[in-house]
């Protein structure tokens, strides 16, 4: 399923950040102070989003995630996550959130037809919570993530981004949760991309070194990879109701399965996360252009994607776009 790229990818998993908006200012996503936001014109309405996701169905696109930014501090969300779950095509409709929301707004996105979700939380400790994210949020996700659970969600997934000197004390804790719980932990490679992310060598984690910690608290069984499965090595304690899985985003070199194109909130089609060469579909798509058109500009954006990324993983990728403005 989906179009084939120059590297005989099937490229069918649409990511679409919906808004650049966040409410948390994680250190290593967003400067603290004096973000500047796209107006509200420059970011792709509902309904043009909706047009660009069946363009993607027609074409062979059949999986799309949610992202921003924070998705769920777009109004009406609900509405979107309705009109997208009724695309025949779309068969696996997922969002990436960082849960302050999901509490008040977890049933209507299920009953809208959402039914996967990933909630991003680095830390269980509520002080070190304020110290990533500059918020007091910590029990309001924590509370949303077993609203989360108990609305229906399955699975539920858990990003957590490990950053040596941070976080890298509570990689036990955070496994260990999934011997009670029935969440997907998934400890991810500290990346560096986008402006200012603070990103150091010395505070890169890599995959075999997470791993090799939570191998200390128990033996880890590989649970069996299925096609839709993304680059998360996927793992369980044997008396664990969850899985415990890693994103080598640096150490692992998943490129050569890389299915994904992303939207940008402000309309354009970004064919890698490390490129910053983009296609503007917003700008046609304001202009009356056809789905055929639309079409063409996918086409072209799968053309464009590289077989792996243009400059060496160093110090810093030094790219144009925020993480929030890509869709992580
Ligand atoms: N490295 C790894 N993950 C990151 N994210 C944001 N910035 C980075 C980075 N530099 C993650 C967030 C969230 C998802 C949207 O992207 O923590 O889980
Ligand atoms: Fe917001 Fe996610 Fe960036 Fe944190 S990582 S500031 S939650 S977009």
């Amino acid at each position: 399923m989906g179009s084939v790229d120059r590297f005989n990818r099937h490229i069918n998993y649409l990511r679409v950040a919906i808004t650049d908006r966040c409410n948390l200012r994680c250190f290593y996503c967003m400067p603290h102070k004096g973000v500047v936001q796209y107006a509200h014109s420059e970011i792709l309405t509902y309904e043009e989003i909706l047009r660009i996701v069946q363009t993607a169905a027609k074409i062979g696109f059949n999986k799309v995630r949610l992202t921003g930014g924070e998705p769920l501090v777009r109004r009406g969300i609900h509405e979107l996550v309705q009109r997208l779950s009724g695309i025949p095509e779309i068969d696996d409709l997922a969002m990436t959130t960082n849960g302050v929301y999901l509490d008040q707004t977890a049933e209507r996105l299920f009953h809208a037809g959402l039914k996967r979700i990933n909630i991003s939380l680095d830390t269980l400790n509520p002080v070190k919570f304020y110290r990533i994210t500059r918020t007091d949020k910590f029990n309001t996700v924590w509370k949303s993530i077993s609203t989360a659970e108990s609305t229906g969600f399955a699975p539920i997934k858990i990003n957590v981004v490990v950053i040596r000197g941070v976080n890298d004390d509570e990689i036990g804790t955070f496994a260990r949760l999934s011997l009670g719980k029935p969440y997907a932990i998934r400890f991810i490679e500290y990346m560096p991309i986008g402006c200012d992310n603070d990103w150091r060598p010395e505070r890169f984690m890599s995959v075999s070194e997470i791993k090799a910690r939570v191998e200390t608290i128990s033996t880890l069984q590989p649970v069996p990879q299925t096609h839709v499965d993304g680059p998360a090595e996927r793992y369980r304690f044997a008396s664990g109701r969850g899985e415990i899985g890693f994103i080598g985003a640096i150490s692992r070199h998943f490129c050569r399965s890389c299915n994904r194109l992303r939207l940008t909130p402000d309309g354009t089609l970004r064919p890698c996360l490390m490129l910053d060469e983009e296609i503007d579909v917003k700008t046609p798509l304001r202009k009356g252009c056809t789905a055929q058109d639309l079409e063409t500009l996918f086409h072209q954006a799968i053309a464009l994607k590289p077989k792996r990324p243009p400059v060496p993983l160093c110090n810093s990728m030094g790219s144009g776009r925020m993480m929030s403005r890509i869709g992580g």
